[in-house]
Parts: C-alpha cells; structure tokens; sequence
C-alpha cells in the first residue's frame, strides 16, 4: 500500500532508489517517481503505471543527485495519472506519503485562502503545501515538520526532501510502518527492512507519531517534542532473499516454499521428539479463557476460519472469528478474560490492526500471528506466536497462509492439552501427521503438471464454484478468492451444505465446480453435493486424495490425487493445490500474477 524510500548519499541515488522501489512494488504499482536535489533545486521523474515506465523515462531524462526519496503508489485520493504520482512538490519541499491524510479538505481549504494553488489532487498535497506554509515564515525544516505534525489526522508515513538541504531528509509516521537505515555515511528511510535490505542490515523502527531528522550520519527521532532513542537491530534479512531466484513469478518461487516455511515454523512449535507441541509461553492460561475471537482480513481470515473448527474442535473453547473491518465497528461484547487474536502476513493491515485495538480496549489479551515480527500488530500485542514463512513479496499470500496454519493447528493442541480436552495419544498423532506435511506438501507441488492441465480448464471458464465442508469450507473459500484476484474469473466458495439453498441454480456446463474433499467425516455428505452437481450435467472438478478419487473419479470432470494425511491437517496440504489451480489458470489467461489489477500487500488504510 505504496512503498517510500530515502537515501541521504554520498554517491549518485537514482538507482538505488528505484532499485528499492522494485522491492517496494508489491505495496503499490499504478505509478512511481523519484525526486533529487540538483544544485539545491527539487527534480523529480514521474509516471504512471508501473515502475518499468519510470525507467524508461530516466533513461531519456537521467536523474543525478546524492540525495533523494521515491515512491511507488496505489492510488487513494486522486486518479491514477502522472500529476497525482509521488513525490509530490512545491518548490520547496518534495514529498512522498503512504497513508490517507483524513483532513486534507480542510487543510486544503485553509492554504488555498492564503493563497496557495495545488496541483494535484491528492491528500498528500496538503503535507506539501503546508509543510511550504510553514518554511515560509522562517521556520526550519524541523519546525516546519512539527508544525504539520500537530495539523496532520490520518494515517502516514512520510519522507520530505527540502530544496537547499542536500544533507537532510525528515521522515515521520502514525499507524504506517516507516524504517531507518544505518549506513557508511549514508542514511536510509524506508517502508520496511525488505526495500532496506540491499543498502544495510542496521535497522531501527520508528514507533507511533516519531519523527526523524536524517543527516549523512545521523538519525535523531523525537516523539511528543523530546528526542526519543530507537534500538537499531541488525536484520536478517539480505538482499539476495528476495530474488525470484530461478522462477518466473514471486508468487510460483513462495508457493515451492511452503515446505520449508511450514518446516521452520514447525520447529518452533514442535517436539518432534516428545511426539508433543512445544507452546510459546503466553500470559494466561487456556483453561481460564472463556472464549477465542479471531480477526484478519482477506487468505488470513480463511486461516482464522479453519482455526475456529480446530479450537472448538481440540480445546471446546467457544470461537469468534470476524473479518477486521466489520469487527472493528461492530461493538462486540467480549467477555472479561477473553484472548483476541489478529492473523496478519504483515502485521499492518489496518482493519486488523483497528480490530486489535478495540479488542484491547475490551480488556482482551491480545496475541498475534504475524509473519513481519516488527509490525505495528506485534508491538501492540502481549503476546506475538511469530510464522517463519521469511519475505513474502507476491500480492496473493500464500506461504504465510500455511505457516499461520501451522501455529492455530499448534496452538490449538495446546489448548486441548491445557483444557484436558484432548488425550496424549491423539495430540502424538497430530503431532506425526504435522512432522510429515513438509514431505506431503512437497509432493503437492511435484504434481504441477496435473494442475496444469485442470488449470487450462478453468481457465476457459466464466464463473467457478468452490465447495467444501468443515476445514475444507474456508479453502473452498481461498480457492476462489485465488482464482477472483489472480484470474479475474468469477469464482464463488461456499460451504457444499449450502448447495441446495441458491448456488445449484447456478450448475451448468460450462460452470466447473472445484470440491476440496478430502476423507474425513463429513465425506459422505461432500460426495452427496458431488452427485448432485454431476446429475445437473455440472462439471465436477475433484480434490481429494486416492479413497475419493476411487468412490467419485470417475464421474469427475477432472480430478487431483491428493496424498493421504490425517484429516486434520488436510487444510494445510489443500491449501497448495487451490493455489497452484488458480495460478496456473492466471499464466494461462496471461495476467499479471505478481501484481493483480488494483490489488496490493500492506493494506494499511481502510
Ligand atoms: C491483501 C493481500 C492478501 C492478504 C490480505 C491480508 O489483501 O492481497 O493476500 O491476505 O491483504 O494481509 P495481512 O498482511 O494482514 O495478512
């Protein structure tokens, strides 16, 4: 949700700015540009549409200077046009934001009675232009910045380049993720580690309402008028991590990951040895919550979803799950001593985030499952259970939905064992069916070419339906928001119960109709909804491993032979094939997989 970076350099900094932009490009992509100071004047490139069009305008109009700022955006407030792209400039000051300055009319209206003419029509503007207000009474750029600092409502994060001031950049944040980099006599900001990651691995995250003034050697924060200290960290990120490596898309590189981003964040988890989960340490004890609420928005509600069914099914605890946007406005009651959990890749969807907060002021322990364990979301927790998916850069998440998987699967086992709800024996079992998913989920992903195959099925395809039941409600779920976001195909989940209450109206053939049915209990009740799809003339796409393939095969208009696994963790290993389905269905269809038309990662406004 559009990527920012600065460079206080020494060396020449166009390149790398848009080199960091590349690794900014999953926040935001309908435009980008690049601002400098030439002999103390602001220049800027800008374009519309995606970051090769900047390159190619820099590659016309070159862009020198030792000290710049650049942005790639997703569109809020004013069209998708190169006036409205970022840095956005008086002659002044240059800025770049991220966020959604709530006030902008009003300052708007303020500055242009004083005279002062916009030229874009963005909400940035109003940082700019005010920012430019206040230099122009004699203010220093710090002054400036604390001056629009106290006007400012909304969400941001914020680089400003002053004209004249080669040797600083101030940056500040409220409820947007802003990073400083440390470097050899060069100073960094950016969005996070990942777009850092290349010029340095000695990061400090700014905290709510900081902000920073950045010198060639320095970086002083303040918060509230007072100098505030910041722990520099060394990532463990580098730059060769978020390569697509030898694939063509990050998304096809992060999907041949779930094996491992599955198996590290089972090490945490697990005992293997003890054949028992081996719980994080938490500030309270399950047996004394009288109920779970669960939120996340878009793959991870899915995950919050399939981790209801294993809660209420492992530990009897009473679970809530709710999608962040509503549940922020729906003014639940939550009862004393409830746990409330947030799932989030990045740790900084701001419906999430909203949702947290009011849970919080329910006096709710809050615990987060969050993959970027510098997020605003794991800062306000009591208790972060960390995934180990490492950088997932493709819009669509993937890996992190497996990995977010693995700990509610984890978790819950340990609430059942708290709860004496679940036995030693059964919790063994558990345990060996997660140790061999890695291996399973291997072959998941060995088995492409089958995918394929349905994938150009599908792809011929108007509308797709997906059905399953239980754990497999909320894949059928994934499956088609995959398929919607990637594919643009019209694609519906439901959970197959449901079949005959309106979506049956809708079997035809050519409307293909994806079950996830693996063999669990509720297989006779899944084969059912499968009989009636195949006696409308429908066509049946089946999911399921070698004892549904052999009952249902061969009526099945296509069909995939999952491995067999211990119906508990068959969300885990389903998820993969959902994926790959409506991956494959996108390349055939020809679009772009990375970067989804209006999508974007880090969704931090509402
Ligand atoms: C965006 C992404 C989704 C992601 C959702 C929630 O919509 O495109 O793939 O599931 O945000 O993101 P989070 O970082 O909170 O998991």
């Amino acid at each position: 949700m559009c990527g920012i970076i600065g460079i206080v350099g020494i060396n020449p900094v166009t390149p790398r700015l848009v080199e960091g932009l590349r690794r900014l490009e999953y926040r935001g992509y309908d435009s980008s540009g690049v601002a400098t100071l030439i002999n103390g004047h602001i220049d800027r490139r800008r374009a519309e549409g995606k970051l090769t069009n900047l390159e190619a305008r820099l590659g016309l109009e070159p862009l020198a200077g030792t000290t710049g700022i650049a942005h790639t955006r997703w569109a809020t407030h004013g069209g998708v046009s190169e006036r409205n792209a970022h840095p956005i400039a008086t002659d002044r000051v240059a800025v770049v934001h991220n966020g959604i300055i709530e006030n902008h009319r009003e300052l708007k209206a303020e500055l242009v009675a004083e005279g002062r003419r916009f030229d874009s029509d963005t909400d940035t503007e109003a940082v700019a232009q005010l920012l430019t207000s206040f230099l122009e009474r004699q203010m220093s750029p710090e002054e400036a910045m604390a001056a629009t600092m106290a006007r400012l409502k909304g969400a941001f994060a914020l680089v400003c380049l002053f004209a004249g001031r080669h040797d600083l950049l101030i940056g500040a944040r409220r409820n947007c993720p802003l990073a400083v980099g440390y470097g050899e006599g060069e100073m960094y900001l950016g969005s996070d580690a990942l777009a850092l990651a290349p010029l340095t691995r000695r990061i400090a995250y700014l905290e709510e309402d900081d902000w920073v003034v950045l010198r060639h050697d320095e970086a002083r924060v303040f918060n509230a008028g007072k100098p505030v200290t910041r722990e520099i960290k060394t990532t463990a990120l580098s730059g060769a991590m978020i390569g697509k490596g030898n694939h063509r898309h990050f998304m096809l590189k992060e999907m041949h990951e779930h094996p491992e981003a599955v198996s590290a964040t089972l090490r945490s988890y697990l005992d293997p040895a003890a054949r028992a989960v081996s719980p994080p340490s938490l500030p309270f004890d399950w047996k004394d919550v009288p109920r779970l609420t669960i939120t996340a928005c878009g793959t991870a509600y899915y995950a919050a979803q399939i981790g209801k069914y294993w809660f209420e099914r492992l530990a009897r605890l009473p679970v809530e799950t709710d999608i962040g946007s509503e549940f922020r406005y729906r003014e639940a009651p939550m009862p004393a001593g409830g746990v409330c959990m947030a799932v989030s890749q990045s740790g900084e969807t701001a419906d999430t985030l909203a949702a947290l907060r009011y849970a919080r002021s329910q006096g709710q322990t809050i615990l987060s499952i969050v993959n970027v364990k510098e997020s605003a979301m794991a800062r306000e927790s009591d208790v972060i259970v960390p995934t180990h998916a490492g950088p997932e850069i493709s819009v669509a998440s993937t890996k992190a939905f497996t990995a977010q998987l693995v700990v509610l699967l984890t978790l819950a086992i340990s609430a059942g064992r708290a709860r004496g709800t679940l036995s030693a024996a059964r919790e063994a079992e558990l345990v060996d069916a997660l140790i061999e998913l890695p291996s399973r989920l291997a072959e998941v992903l060995g088995s492409h070419e089958a995918i394929v195959a349905i994938a150009n099925k599908v792809a011929e395809a108007r509308d797709v339906l997906y059905l399953g039941r239980g754990t497999s409600y909320p894949i059928a779920l994934e499956g088609a928001l995959k398929l919607k976001e990637l594919s643009y195909i019209h694609a519906e989940g439901y959970p197959a119960g449901e079949l005959k209450h309106g979506p049956i109206a809708l079997i035809a053939e050519d409307v293909p109709v994806v079950f996830v049915a693996p063999t669990d209990e509720l297989a006779d009740k899944i084969a059912s909804a499968f009989e009636q799809v195949h006696a409308r003339g429908g066509k049946p796409i089946l999911f399921s491993d070698a004892a549904g393939i052999a009952r249902l095969g061969s009526k099945a208009f296509a069909s995939l032979c999952l491995p067999d696994v211990d119906p508990m963790v068959a969300p885990i290993l389903y998820a993969v094939p959902v994926q790959m389905l409506a991956y494959y269905a996108a390349l055939a269809k020809g679009t772009d997989i990375d970067q989804p038309r209006n999508l974007a990662k880090s969704v931090v406004v509402e």
